[in-house]
C-alpha cells in the first residue's frame, strides 16, 4: 500500500512513525517527495495536487478533515472514491465543544459575562434542562454523536436532516416540508450540515424569524452556511439572544468585523473539532484495509448529493 500524504508536516512525521508501527508493509510518501507518480495507491490530503491525473494508479482520495467540499470534483476522475474522516478523536472534540456552547448558552453565560464586565450583581431565573429544547442540524457522524449526551443531560431534542432518524429520545425531522416546524421548536439551534449547493446560506433571516424569540444559534458547520449580517440584525434586535461561531467566511475575520466583538456573540476561529493524528491514523487504515478487502468504506461522499 502506497500512501501519498499532502497536509500539514507535523502530522506527516506522526502518522510516519506511527504507519511504521501500524502497518509496516505501508509507503508512506510526503508531498512534495511523491516517488513513482504511477506507484501512489491512496492521497491523503485537505488539497489534492491540481493535476491527480499523474497518479494513474490512484484508488481512493482521502479527506483529512470531516468535510470534503473543498475537492474540485470537475479536476477529479469520475470514478475516483472520495472520502471524509470519520473517526473518534474527532467526533469527541466537537461533542465537547457543543456540549460546552449549549451548557454556556443554557445557563446564560454570555449574559453573565457581560454582567460581570459592568459589576452587576443580579441573577435570573435558571430554566431547567427538560424545558429547553435543542436542535440539531444535520444528523450525521457529528450530529448524531452531539445529540446523546445532550439527551442524557435531559435536554429536549429534536434533529433536522435530508432523511428521518430513529434515535432514542431525540424528535426526527426531514427535509424542506419539515424544517418550519423544527425550528419552531428550536430555543438552541446547532448547525452541524456539510456544505452543499443545498446548505449555502442556510443560516439567513428567513431561517432566525421562524425560531423562538430569544433563541440561540451554534454554529460549527461551514463559514458559508452564515450570514453574518443577518445574523448581527437578529442579535441586535432581540430574535436571537445569543450565538456561538466557531466557522465564518472567510476564515480569518478581518480586523474590524463586528463579530469580534459583540457582546452576545462567542467566536472561536474554526476549533470546535480536529481529527486527532493517531486515531485518524487508525481510522484511515481501517478504510483502506477495508477497501482492499471489497468492503464498503466508512465516509464515502456520494456526489450527485454533495456530501
Ligand atoms: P455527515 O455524516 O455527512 O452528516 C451530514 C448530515 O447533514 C446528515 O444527517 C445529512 O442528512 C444532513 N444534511 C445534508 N444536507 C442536508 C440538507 N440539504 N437538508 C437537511 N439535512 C442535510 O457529516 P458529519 O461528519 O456529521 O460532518 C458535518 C459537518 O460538520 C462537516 O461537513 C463539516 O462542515 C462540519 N465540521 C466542522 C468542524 C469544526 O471544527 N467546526 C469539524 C468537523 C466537521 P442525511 O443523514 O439524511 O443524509
Ligand atoms: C474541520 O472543520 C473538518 O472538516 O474536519
Amino acid at each position: 500500500m502506497n500512501i501519498l500524504y499532502k497536509s500539514e508536516p507535523e502530522r506527516g512525521r506522526i502518522w510516519a512513525a506511527l504507519l511504521a508501527e501500524l502497518a509496516p508493509e505501508a509507503v508512506f510518501r510526503q508531498w512534495p517527495d511523491i516517488g513513482e507518480a504511477a506507484e501512489i495507491d491512496y492521497l491523503v490530503a485537505w488539497q489534492p495536487p491540481e493535476d491527480v491525473s499523474v497518479f494513474t494508479g490512484l484508488k481512493a482520495l482521502f479527506s483529512v478533515g470531516a468535510g470534503a467540499e473543498q475537492f474540485d470534483y470537475a479536476a477529479l476522475p469520475p470514478d475516483l472514491p472520495v472520502v471524509r474522516m470519520i473517526e473518534p478523536g474527532l467526533t469527541s472534540g466537537m461533542v465537547e465543544y457543543v456540549t460546552f456552547a449549549v451548557l454556556g448558552l443554557h445557563r446564560e453565560m454570555p449574559r453573565y459575562l457581560q454582567q460581570q464586565r459592568n459589576r452587576r450583581w443580579l441573577a435570573h431565573p435558571a430554566m431547567p434542562a427538560a424545558k429547553r429544547r435543542v436542535g440539531v442540524m444535520g444528523v450525521g457522524a457529528l450530529g448524531e454523536a452531539v445529540l446523546k449526551p445532550l439527551v442524557q443531560l435531559g435536554f429536549d431534542c429534536a434533529g433536522w436532516s435530508r432523511t428521518a432518524k430513529h434515535i432514542a429520545g431525540v424528535a426526527s425531522f426531514a427535509g424542506a416540508a419539515q424544517l418550519g416546524a423544527f425550528l419552531a421548536r428550536s430555543d438552541i439551534l446547532i448547525c452541524l450540515l456539510p456544505l452543499t449547493a443545498a446548505t449555502e446560506g442556510i443560516l439567513n433571516a428567513e431561517l432566525f424569524s421562524q425560531l423562538p424569540t430569544g433563541a440561540s444559534l451554534i454554529q460549527v458547520g461551514r463559514g458559508k452556511q452564515l450570514n453574518h449580517q443577518h445574523l448581527l440584525n437578529a442579535l441586535d434586535s432581540g430574535q436571537l439572544a445569543a450565538a456561538v461561531v466557531d466557522v465564518t467566511e472567510p476564515e480569518p475575520l478581518p480586523e474590524d468585523h463586528p463579530f469580534w466583538h459583540h457582546p452576545a456573540l462567542w467566536l472561536t476561529p474554526h476549533i470546535a473539532s480536529q481529527a486527532q493524528p493517531e486515531s485518524a491514523l487508525r481510522a484511515l487504515l481501517e478504510n483502506i484495509r477495508r477497501f482492499e478487502r471489497g468492503e464498503p468504506m466508512h465516509g464515502v461522499v456520494e456526489r450527485e448529493r454533495g456530501y
